[in-house]
Parts: C-alpha cells; structure tokens; sequence
C-alpha cells in the first residue's frame, strides 16, 4: 500500500464514527502492514503517573512481559519518552538493555527476537496521553517514509485518546448535573426535612450504585444527631463501621474514602460544611469490586454533592426553624384567643352564676322549711326531696362555676411532677371503685423538676384520670408517661396519660376545652376547661392525641424550674372577672 493510500485510510478511520477502541486497534493493524511490524502496542499514561500497557495488536511473549510491569515516568526507554515528549528509534545494536526497565530480566530473553525498535508519544503541547510501540523483526533501520507514517498515526492516536477523557469527562459532568438537579428539586420541594433526607439518600444511592447511603444532620454546636435518613440495607455491623467513621468525619471535618468494612464493602464519608461548620454527613457504602480507586467507584460524586447540599440544607434548616418560631407564635396566638375568649366566657358565666345563686339560696331554705314542718305523704315526700336533692346538685355547680371563674393565686413551688402522679395513681388504686382499672406508669430517670402550684397542677391530673376512667366505663388500662421534652429550645415536663376508652368522636374534639362542654349526663364540662386554663396560666399547654376505637392520650407540658423561672415571684393566674363573688 502506498503510503499517501495508507495515511488516508488512518485518518478516514481516526475520524469514522466507530467505537474509540476499535478505532486505535484499526490503525495499529494498519501499522503493522506497512512496516511489517511484529509487534505493535500501546502503554497509557494513568493518573498515578505510570505507564500500563492497555493495546496489542497480538499477545506476544513481549507484551505480556511489559504489561505485568508499569514504569514509572520518566523509567526506562518508555518513560523517558512520555516525559520528554520525543520519539525514540533503535536498532538490536543499540537498544539500551531491558528498554531500561532494569528489574525485568526476562526481557533479555525476547529483545532478541526483533530488528527495529520504536517508541513515539502520544502528547499534544498541553498533555501525554501514553506512548506508541512499534517492534519489527525485519530490517535494520526505520525509513524516513515510516517514520512520517509514525508521525501522523501518533497524532492521531493522541486525538483519539483525548476525545476518549473527553468523553469520560462530559459522561461524569452530565451524570453530576443530573444528579445535582435531581437533589436540587428535592430541596426546593416544600416537603419536611425527613422527607428531603430520604430523597437525598436515594438519589446518592442510586447514582452510585450503591447498596446503601446515610443522611445525617447534626445538631449545631453538638455532635448529637438531629435527623438522619437511610437508603438500603447492609448489616448492624457495618451500620456501626459507618457510624464510628461518621464520627471522625464531624470530628476532624475531612472526608474519608475507600474504607474497607466487612462483607467486602467499602466506605465513603464526606462531611456537609458550611461556613466552617459541619452540618452533617453524607456517607455510602458500595461493594468492593476490587477497583479500589475513588474514581472508578463514582465516589468524587459525593463531594460534589456535599458541597452542593451545605448551602441548600442550610437555607432548609433556616426554613424549619422559622416555620417553627411562626407556629410557635400561631399557637401563642391561639392560646391568647382562647385565653380572652375564656375570660369573657367566665364573666358571663360568673354574673349568670351571681345572679342565680341567691334565689335558688332562698329556694332551698324555704325548701328545707318545707320539709321540716310538713308531714308529707309518700308521693310528695318524694317530690319534695327530689326538690331538695337537685337544688343541691344546682348550687355544688355554681360553686364550680365560680370556682372557674375565680381569680386563684398561684403558689408555686419547685415540684417533683413524678412524686405527684405516684401519688395520685396510690390514692384512684386503693379506691374500690378504680378496681377494675390497671395503671402503668413509665417514667425516664432524671426527670427535672418543675415550678409549679401542686394544687392545681394535681387538680388537672385528677381531671384528666376521672376523665379517663369515665370514658373506659371504670374498666381499662392507663398508661402515664413522664418525660422531659424540648420545644423551640424551651426545656418541658411531658405527661402522657393513655386510656383504653375507645377515644374521642373527632366531629366533637375541638370543643372539649370549651367550658360547659359536656357528652356526659351528669357533667358539667368544666373539667377539661379548668384544667387548661391551670395549664396555660403556667405558660404550659395540654395536647390531645385521639386513636378512634382505642383511646385517647392527654400530653400535659410543664415548663422546667430554671433559674430564671424558680426565682420569680408567685404569679397570680390572670383574672377571669373584675369582682370576686
Ligand atoms: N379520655 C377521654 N376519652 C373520651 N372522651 C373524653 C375524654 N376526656 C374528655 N372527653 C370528652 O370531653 C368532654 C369534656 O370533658 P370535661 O372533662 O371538660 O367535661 P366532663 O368530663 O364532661 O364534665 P366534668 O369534668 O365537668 O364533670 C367529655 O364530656 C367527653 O366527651
Ligand atoms: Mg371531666
């Protein structure tokens, strides 16, 4: 073939819309024609900075040979050709021994074998890709004529190994834009920060193909966890590899890649920082397919997104907290509603109750006269009693209702709300009447204490218990849960008391607070009114929690005694009326 023929079939082929390797392997064969090369192959320059042999034309003894060993640049013949960037041309006579590559003895048994001996990079002006060579058993010299072949296949090959990083750069950008979309519509979805985590997990696992990732944030200026979320599965074991090294990774705020864990796994931890600070961790776990080089593995993926999530994870933490501090000032809202729509209620109430008490006062005495001085028969007796008995019941429900809407002074004290609720569940069990009901009582150790009026804090208990033994008909099971709780950074008392009453019909529940609402024939509905009204005049709240068909749980949050609560002064509760009766 001539040689103007054979450098337009190498350039038609660098240029054909075949795959890049078949492409390379094409104008090495046609190589090997021309100068009737024995051997003819390729060392690729890696990251590492050495030279692997990744293409032969065939498997000769000396290829094998040279790809059990990667010179380093600079090393040998090949290195020296990759660093200087010139072509190197011997003959059998000059060869240098081993191609400098000192440690491969077995060289000498095979350099034998050839005549000619060519090596050419495969550089541009900005980058080495690797180098060619050609290997020829005939002849003694290479001619001009071949060495300008050498010239422009060298330059081809250079281009098609940049077009292959090319290719791989843009597959790995499209791949990272992709994802970084993906995570950047989960975090401008106004879902909860649980709900973001999760989806973050997934998307990470499932573009690394990896058989699980781990979301954690953590709590600012603490190493405590504020929320995490996982994607996939993998052992307890492993599970508490990734917590330990999770932990280094906050500690010392650098990622860590690459640790082999059991099961064959590797993992890859990279910390979330914003401004200095860690927010948290993002960690996977992929199995070792024996690549253990962070870029086969997709693992640099993961500091994009970590870099990527810093400022949107943030800007969502900044969102819940003030999603937080306006429901805060929404139910502060709604308790100063509630609180006047009680005031006023009381008023009303008290003037009706002020009204009322002294004609039926004079109701009863007349009444009771009555009774003394008449000698009844049978029927009248009993109407006459009936008078009686249910004048009683009227005045005990005006003094409740004035008691409601008194004006009662605090006394608070700083009170063990467990020694309170022990006591009480002592009093209702040696009572015959709560025989058929069974308590438990579950409390976590090293429980706060709390600055309160025991009185009327026990009143809300009691309230809440006879509820409960009134909705299981005196026969069920409550369970009291005592137990510290945070809310928007303010330390709280939670008691949690469950009953097995069947619940709350939910058409009635907004309304149970109200005064005088009642379902029961003979209540007053003052219960839950009065003891919210406590509650709320000790900046706490009550929140109902109502599983139809099973039972309903009262939560009772009572500030926590600190300092700057314990040392006020003895609060009155705000006042329901203007005059006392
Ligand atoms: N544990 C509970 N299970 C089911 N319903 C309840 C429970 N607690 C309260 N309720 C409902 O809330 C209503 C209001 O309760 P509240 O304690 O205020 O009044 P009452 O119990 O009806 O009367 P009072 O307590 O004044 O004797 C009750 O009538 C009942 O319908
Ligand atoms: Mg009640």
């Amino acid at each position: 073939m001539e040689l103007v023929e054979l450098i337009s079939k190498i350039v038609d082929i660098s240029h054909s819309n075949i795959d890049l390797d078949a492409r390379i392997n094409g104008i090495l064969k046609l190589i090997q024609k021309y100068v009737e090369a024995s051997d003819i192959s390729i060392y690729i320059l890696d990251k590492d900075k050495r030279l692997t042999l990744k293409y032969a034309v065939q498997n000769s003894l000396v290829t094998n040979l040279l790809s059990s060993y990667r010179p380093l640049l600079g090393e040998g013949v090949p290195g020296l050709v990759a660093q200087k960037r010139e072509p190197h041309f011997y003959s059998i006579h000059n060869i240098p021994k081993r191609f400098g590559l000192l440690l491969q003895t077995e060289l000498d048994n095979v350099l034998s074998n050839y005549r000619r001996f060519a090596f050419l990079p495969l550089c541009d002006e900005s980058k080495c890709y690797g180098v060619l060579l050609v290997f020829s058993s005939v002849g003694s010299l290479f001619t001009d004529n071949e060495k300008k072949l050498f010239d422009i296949a060298a330059r081809e090959l250079t281009g098609l190994r940049k077009l292959g990083e090319l290719y791989i750069y843009s597959s790995k950008r499209i791949t990272e834009l992709m994802t970084l979309s993906e995570i950047g519509k989960v975090l401008i979805s106004s879902q909860d920060m649980d709900s973001i985590l999760k989806g973050i997990g997934l998307i990470v696992a499932k573009t690394l193909g990896a058989d699980f990732a781990r979301v954690v944030l953590k709590e600012k200026n603490g190493d405590k966890h504020l929320l995490s979320a996982e994607y996939g599965g993998v052992s307890n074991e492993v599970k508490s590899e990734i917590k330990r090294i999770e932990k280094l990774v906050v500690e010392q705020g650098k990622r860590f890649s690459n640790i082999p864990v059991l099961e064959n796994s590797l993992v890859y931890s990279s910390p979330i920082v914003s401004k200095g600070q860690v927010l948290g961790v993002i960690s996977v776990v992929k199995r070792n397919d024996g690549t253990a080089n962070s870029d086969d593995n997709g693992f640099y993926l993961l500091d994009t997104i970590s870099n990527y999530l810093s400022s949107g994870l943030e800007n969502i933490i900044l969102r819940s907290q003030l999603k937080d501090i306006i429901d805060e000032l929404n139910s502060a809202q709604e308790r100063i509603i509630q609180q006047e729509k009680l005031r006023s209620l009381g008023e009303m109430t008290a003037n009706i109750a002020h009204e009322i008490k002294n004609p039926l006062v004079i109701i009863g005495g007349f009444a009771k006269r009555l009774a003394k001085k008449l000698e009844l028969k049978p029927p009248e007796r009993r109407y006459l009693n009936i008078i009686l008995r249910e004048v009683g019941r009227l005045e005990s429900i005006l003094t409740e209702i004035l008691t409601y809407a008194k004006d009662i002074p605090l006394n608070r004290t700083s009170v063990d709300i467990d020694e309170i609720l022990t006591d009480l569940i002592h009093f209702f069990k040696s009572d015959p009447l709560w025989e058929n009901v069974e308590f438990a009582k579950e409390s976590e150790a090293r429980l706060p204490r709390v600055f309160c009026d025991p009185q009327q804090i026990k009143q809300v208990f009691i309230n809440i218990l006879v509820n409960a033994y009134e909705a299981m008909a005196g026969e069920g099971k409550i369970k009291v849960r005592i137990f510290p709780k945070e809310i928007l950074k303010k330390h709280y008392v939670g008691v949690a008391i469950s009953d097995t009453g069947g619940g709350i019909d939910p058409l009635i529940i907004d309304n149970i607070f109200n005064p005088f609402f009642t379902t029961k024939e003979r209540g007053t509905g003052l219960g839950l009114s009065i003891s919210n009204k406590i509650v709320l005049s000790h900046r706490g709240k009550i929140e109902v929690e109502n599983q139809r068909g099973v039972g309903a749980t009262f939560i009772v949050y009572l500030p926590v005694c600190d300092d700057s609560t314990c040392v006020h002064q003895n609060d009155k509760m705000p006042r329901t009326q203007g005059e006392d009766t």
